[in-house]
């Protein structure tokens, strides 16, 4: 019936995973389309806590099939982690999770050369989560990536994999002076992946384009944010795929047309892991309050995250390479500490309009923020159900963002369960 992007319309984090947890209630199908295990998505049910990195939020509702589609890079040891962990807490995958058999997998040669590189970057790095993802996306746009597909043609996976693995020597020996890798360890890895992931292969397209003409509804769950995307990001200090819509397109094989609705999810503040500019950040006391108040550690890596102010120039930005239908404000909450809010309305000091988020890195670490003032709500938020019973202060705030970001508000999170969450259509 309906195919609803879920995107992160920030720097990662924005609490996409608890958003999916709490849509798919009626959905058929909840697929990732691009990244890969440098996802940490959070969803809490019922006191228990469960941290999603490769597979779709969808798995925790018995109804729903689970997709990676074919935009993610799939790294199967990362992937059988999370499947034991999952099968821990009783949730269980085998015939409602498939992958595509186009996606392309991590080596292990890709997260060693990811660690490596960055740290010979030194003070340019870009502080990535190490999950191999860029290096990955290199061999897919070189045409030398191995797909999973790749991992049934002994012969062809046999001389792909030896060439690769020969190139990661190279660079392994002679750039960063570390130990080769073994091809037979990694050949025979490679065997004993194919034969456990063979019932979860499958020709996800055909699938996706089935069920959407069949009616179904879908929800495409993206990764990372907007601002993280290595197109419209604050580029080099970016991931290396499409969290934003057009990934959603070529990293499931759904035609756009076929989506219905694109949610953008922010934070009622913002955060940031790794490298590169922010310039709402506050760095000082109040960054910390916001890190301690909203628990701004990451899920994957557990770096303590960058806290600051909603950036409304970086929102539109996002909200127009979208096409953003609706938001979803998360973390509302955690406001409810604090006596004053403030949002970033406009850029100063920047050559490229006071209005706009620069193409240039080295720009947007030099605008600095136009600031409004809200007076705070100082009062729990966390039981509201609807939007009538927020706080005045906090129904202000949320009105500003719609007025500001023309773009209706039609969900805010409240709070870490899965019914936290006030619901405006
Ligand atoms: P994702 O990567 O976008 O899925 O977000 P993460 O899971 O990495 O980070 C979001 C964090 O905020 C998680 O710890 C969630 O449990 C938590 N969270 C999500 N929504 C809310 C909310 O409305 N209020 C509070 N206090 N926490 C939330
Ligand atoms: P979710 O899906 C926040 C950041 C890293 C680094 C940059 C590049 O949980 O929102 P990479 O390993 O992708 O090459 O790192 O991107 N990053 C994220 N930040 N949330 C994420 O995912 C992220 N995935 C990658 O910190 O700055
Ligand atoms: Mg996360």
């Amino acid at each position: 019936m309906s195919v609803t992007a879920i995107i992160g319309a920030q720097w990662g984090d924005e609490g996409k995973g608890k958003l999916v947890d709490s849509l798919s209630e009626n959905v058929d199908i909840v697929a990732r389309y691009q990244g890969g295990a440098n996802a940490g998505h959070t969803v809490h049910i019922k006191n228990k806590k469960f941290v999603l990195h490769l597979i779709p939020g969808g798995i925790l509702r018995p109804h729903v099939v689970s997709v990676i589609g074919n935009g993610v890079v799939f790294d199967p040891e990362a992937f059988f982690e999370e499947v034991k962990i999952l099968k821990e807490q009783n949730i269980f995958v085998s015939e409602r999770l498939f992958i595509s058999d186009r996606a392309h997998v991590i080596f292990p040669y890709h997260k060693l050369i990811d660690r490596l590189s960055d740290k010979h970057l030194k003070n340019n790095k870009i502080g990535t989560t190490g999950r191999g993802i860029g290096p990955a996306y290199v061999d897919k746009f070189n045409r030398s990536g191995i797909r999973l597909i790749d991992l049934y043609n002994p012969d062809h996976l046999k001389s792909r994999l030896r060439k690769n693995i020969n190139q990661a020597n190279k660079l392994l020996i002679e750039v960063y002076h570390e130990k080769p890798l073994v091809f037979e360890t990694e050949w025979e890895t490679a065997q004993k992946n194919a034969e456990r992931l063979h019932p979860f292969i499958k020709d996800t397209t055909s699938f996706l384009i089935d069920a959407w003409k069949d009616g179904k509804s879908i929800l495409l769950e993206g990764a990372q944010g907007s601002l993280l995307d290595v197109d419209f990001g604050s580029y080099p200090y970016v991931t290396s795929s499409n969290p934003s819509i057009g990934g959603a397109v070529t990293g499931t094989g759904l035609p756009p047309q076929a989506i219905t609705h694109t949610i953008g999810v922010i934070k009622a503040y913002m955060t940031r892991v790794g490298e590169g500019p922010f310039p709402t950040e506050e760095s000082l006391t109040l960054g910390e309050n916001l890190r301690s108040v909203g628990n701004e550690y990451g899920a994957t890596t557990g770096r303590p995250r960058r806290c600051g102010w909603l950036d409304i120039v970086a929102a539109k930005h996002v909200i127009r390479l979208n096409g953003i239908s609706s938001l979803a404000v998360t973390k509302l909450d955690v406001l409810s500490d604090f006596d004053e809010i403030r949002v970033c309305t406009a850029y100063k000091n920047s050559s490229s309009g006071s209005d706009n988020f620069p193409a240039d890195s080295q720009l947007l670490e030099k605008c600095r923020p136009v600031w409004e003032t809200f007076p705070g709500w100082k009062s729990a938020i966390n039981m509201c159900t609807r939007f009538e019973q927020l706080p005045d202060e906090a129904r202000k705030y949320i009105s500003f963002i719609e007025n500001t970001c023309d773009t209706p508000v039609t969900y805010i999170s409240v709070g870490v369960e899965r019914n936290q969450l006030i619901r405006r259509i």
